[in-house]
């Protein structure tokens, strides 16, 4: 059952998009040369910004600080939360209990206790809570998918990050840009190029003399997976000269050969004559937004839904305290001490419930392993 009125089945479906910000305006853009989709109401606290922003893209929509009241005013069916992750659950939370599927960025939530309680929430709710986990689509990222299919057993995959964006604002003065804000893009991959679950990550961060962010610009993590193969991100967010592209550069090393990635164009491999054909779509938040409405329309579960893009929020969370303590992490152990803080601290009494009866974080992995 898709849930969406049979009207929505071929027609775009009207959107409510909250936060209009940087992001925000891609969105819109996005959204607009969507075939699936139309912003029929914009959402921001900064209710000035909401209109600038309307203007200056040419729209002509609802327009307010409430998600429930603009998208009852807009006919809207859908959110596109765009908002700070600090905001997605109270954002997600409104929209969701009025009935509306969300597609939210990433990340879900500033901590893994925040989004285990929205993944209950969502159940509740009854309704599809997505993470526009974007750097999955890429054609070519798929293509490498298949190339590693093809080369048997992965033994190890590395990702070489390095750029020096200078971006102003909230990431110079967060504590870990780069792990937090950027690695979990990387993080995910290696999850959808792998199809196993992380068990363990030991991390180093810091931050180079120059670096004009005040957290670690910089960082290295190798996380064991639980098919026997490594994973090492390393890289920087202060590293001009040569840098690579915003995907990273990649190498998947296995059984029978190996395949290299720049995260830009075809990836090469030795091991196999010929590259495989993959079909080509939207990609970055247009496939993010493909996929949202195709699974909305067909009923089917996206590979991000909330539950499965759990672990790769755990990576990052993992990464961050094993840099903290100097220690290497277990990143089911660490999952279950989280449920036990999600379910001790959740204020609605319905969530807190439904946290409780999956009896262990497994719940949420039960529902990854389906990827
Ligand atoms: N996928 C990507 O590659 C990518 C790139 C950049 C940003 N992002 C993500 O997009 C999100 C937004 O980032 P940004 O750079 O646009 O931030 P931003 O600060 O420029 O914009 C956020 C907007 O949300 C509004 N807002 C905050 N709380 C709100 C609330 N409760 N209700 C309504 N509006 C609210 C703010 O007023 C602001 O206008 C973040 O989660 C970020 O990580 C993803």
């Amino acid at each position: 059952m898709s849930g969406l009125a049979p009207g929505y089945q071929q027609e775009p479906l009207p959107v409510v998009l909250v936060g209009a910000g940087n992001m925000g305006r891609n969105w819109i853009r996005t959204v607009g040369s969507s075939p699936d989709a139309r912003v029929v109401g914009i959402v921001d606290l900064d209710l000035e910004l909401a209109g600038r922003v309307a203007r200056e893209e040419a729209l002509d929509v609802v327009l307010g600080s409430s998600v429930s009241e603009v998208a009852a005013r807009s006919g809207a069916v859908a959110v596109v939360n765009v908002t700070v992750p600090a905001a997605h659950r109270p954002v997600n939370e409104e929209a969701l209990f009025t009935g509306l599927p969300v597609l939210c960025e990433k990340p879900i939530a500033p901590t893994l206790v925040d989004a285990l309680q929205q993944a209950a929430l969502a159940e509740v709710a009854g309704g599809l809570l997505m993470v526009s986990q974007s750097r999955r689509f890429f054609t070519e990222l798929t293509r490498l998918r298949a190339v590693a299919d093809r080369l048997g057993r992965v033994g190890a995959i590395t990702t070489e990050f390095y750029k020096a964006p200078h971006f102003g604002g909230f990431r110079d003065r967060m504590e870990q840009p780069l792990l937090v804000d950027m690695a979990i893009h990387q993080f995910d991959m290696a999850r959808y190029l792998l199809r196993a679950d992380p068990v363990t990550v030991s991390c180093s961060s810091w931050n180079p003399a120059w670096s004009w962010y005040d957290g670690d610009a910089s960082a290295t993590a190798t996380f064991a997976f639980d098919d026997g193969a490594r994973y090492t991100f390393t890289g920087s967010w202060c590293a001009p000269g040569r840098e690579t592209s915003w995907n990273g550069s990649w190498r998947v090393s296995a059984e029978h050969g190996t395949a290299v990635w720049d995260g830009d164009g075809a990836p090469e491999a030795d091991g196999i004559d010929t590259l495989p054909d993959v079909p080509a779509g939207p990609e970055e938040i247009a496939g993010s937004l493909a996929e949202f409405v195709r699974c909305l329309r067909s009923g089917e579960t996206p590979q991000s839904e909330i539950h499965r893009n759990i672990p790769s929020l755990a990576m990052v969370e993992a990464a961050v305290l094993s840099a903290d303590t100097g220690e290497r992490v277990d990143i089911p152990r660490l999952l279950e001490q989280r449920y036990a803080e999600a379910v001790r601290t959740e204020r609605r009494t319905d969530v807190r419930e439904r946290l409780e009866q999956w009896g262990s974080v497994a719940h949420v992995r039960g529902a990854e392993a389906l990827r």
